[in-house]
């Protein structure tokens, strides 16, 4: 196996051969490839993509580059899992982990840090101090029997080649690729054990899937190589062309998410009814007996009895989350400095440029320019509108928290074009377009 010839054929759009791409692969993973030759490749994925074969040859080399997660003693189809494909203000993983939980599903939920333009679960929960995210075997399970669920960070021992890889793509401009994201996340989904997922792709300005076409060509591929696999791929194709719900970056998504478990769901409606569906639909996968709207029906009781907030914050407690730091958060936020995007003319929000958004929140430290980069988790946007809702000239479109003035301005500049009005109220778009 010669690197360059490896990379010279995807140059060209060949497809490669499955034991040349394993052994690349592996090359990479001990060391006899370096990150400037996989960089190399990896654009070519992205300019050229791959086949069905290579594709599942790319995750399951992932996969097997680690170890494997097993549940023997727990209940046969009850481990599940979901995971999103990244966007903006995308906080479901805090309401989905209580929502199924409380539903009998075991979730082992692994989550990554922020990717490209978009926000990370694991950045979001490190908001807060002392978490622990990285367990072993043995805690793990005994997480799993006695909580139901868990928030793991992808340790060097789970995929680690795509943990490689993960990292490489997030500097190289290497992240917007059907089979390289298809190989990311299952082979850290296949590796965890589980036997159903439900993958949140989203489409649209802020989401690495931008057109619904590839969108769904990624839903098709993922459910083919899951079943190859042996897991149980449902996908819902949801909207990414606004943020999710009203506050987007670190620390202030967690404050969403409490305002919500704590019963306000009118703070951000969509962030919920979607966190709703997509764990529905888990549930209803694992559970299969159980019928959808008798699920969305007790889902929403338990919201609205406070268990999910209290699992929640069990959840939170296990990871090692002081409940007092937990609840000073939103105290926290209000000493943050502060400064409105202003709208320039009145009209009806249209829709945002949400990749914009992303890019703003990277400016102002809360997401990463190179890899291992520490972030600020403080840093963000809220209050945003939503698509519909109408502004007067001089009201403001969002709240931007901040923490130098230097960051302010470059944020504030490519916030300033990020947002359109139109003269007429737009309905917003269905929140999930379609189930694949
Ligand atoms: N999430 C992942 O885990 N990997 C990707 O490539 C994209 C989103």
């Amino acid at each position: 196996m010669i690197p360059t010839e490896i990379i010279h054929q995807k140059k060209l759009g060949k497809s490669l051969d499955t034991k040349e791409l394993r052994k690349f692969l592996d090359a990479y993973h001990e060391g006899d490839v370096t990150d400037y030759q996989m960089s190399a490749f990896l654009m070519a994925v992205c300019l050229n993509g791959m086949n069905f074969e290579e594709t599942y040859t790319l995750m399951d080399t992932m996969l097997q580059s680690g170890n494997k997660l097993a549940w023997p003693e727990l209940e046969e189809g009850a481990v599940g899992d979901k995971h999103s494909t990244g966007g903006i203000g995308d906080k479901t993983s805090f309401l989905i982990l209580p929502m199924c939980i409380s539903e009998g599903v075991k979730m082992p939920m692994m989550a990554g840090r922020g990717l490209g333009h978009t926000g990370g679960t694991i950045d979001k929960i490190e908001s807060l101090s002392g978490v622990q995210t990285r367990v072993g075997e043995h805690t793990a399970k005994k997480w799993m029997q006695e909580i139901g669920g868990m928030l793991l960070g992808q340790s060097t021992e789970i995929a680690p080649l795509d943990y490689r890889l993960y990292h490489l793509r997030d500097v190289t401009a290497t992240v917007e690729s059907i089979p390289l994201i298809t190989a990311s996340i299952l082979s850290k989904k296949i590796a965890e054990g589980l036997k159903h997922l439900v993958m949140d792709v989203k489409t649209g300005s802020g989401a690495f899937l931008a057109k619904t076409s590839e969108a769904q060509e990624f839903a098709k591929i993922a459910k083919e190589v899951g079943l190859r696999a042996g897991l149980n791929v449902s996908c819902a194709i949801t909207n990414m062309d606004e943020p999710l719900g009203r506050n987007a970056g670190n620390a202030v998504e967690l404050a969403e998410v409490l305002e919500l478990l704590e019963g306000n769901i009118g703070f951000a409606p969509d962030t919920y009814e979607l966190s709703l569906e997509l764990s529905a639909k888990l549930v209803q996968m694992c559970k299969p007996d159980r019928n959808l709207d008798e699920i969305k029906q007790t889902i929403r009781t338990k919201t609205d009895s406070g268990e999910h907030l209290e699992c929640f914050r069990k959840l939170f407690a296990n990871q090692g989350v002081s409940l007092v730091e937990l609840d000073q958060l939103k105290e926290k936020l209000s000493k943050l400095k502060q400064k409105p995007l202003i709208a320039q003319s009145s009209g009806f929000i249209e829709s945002w440029n949400t990749r914009s958004l992303g890019l703003a929140i990277l400016a102002l430290g809360g997401g990463r320019k190179k890899a291992d980069e520490s972030i600020d988790h403080w840093v963000g946007l809220t209050e945003i509108k939503k698509v519909g809702e109408e502004v007067h000239k001089g009201e403001t479109l969002c709240m931007v928290s901040y923490r130098d003035d230097a960051t302010l301005g470059d944020a504030m500049k490519i916030l300033s074009t990020s947002c359109s009005l139109s003269s007429a109220k737009q309905s917003p778009k269905p929140l999930i377009h379609e189930w694949i």
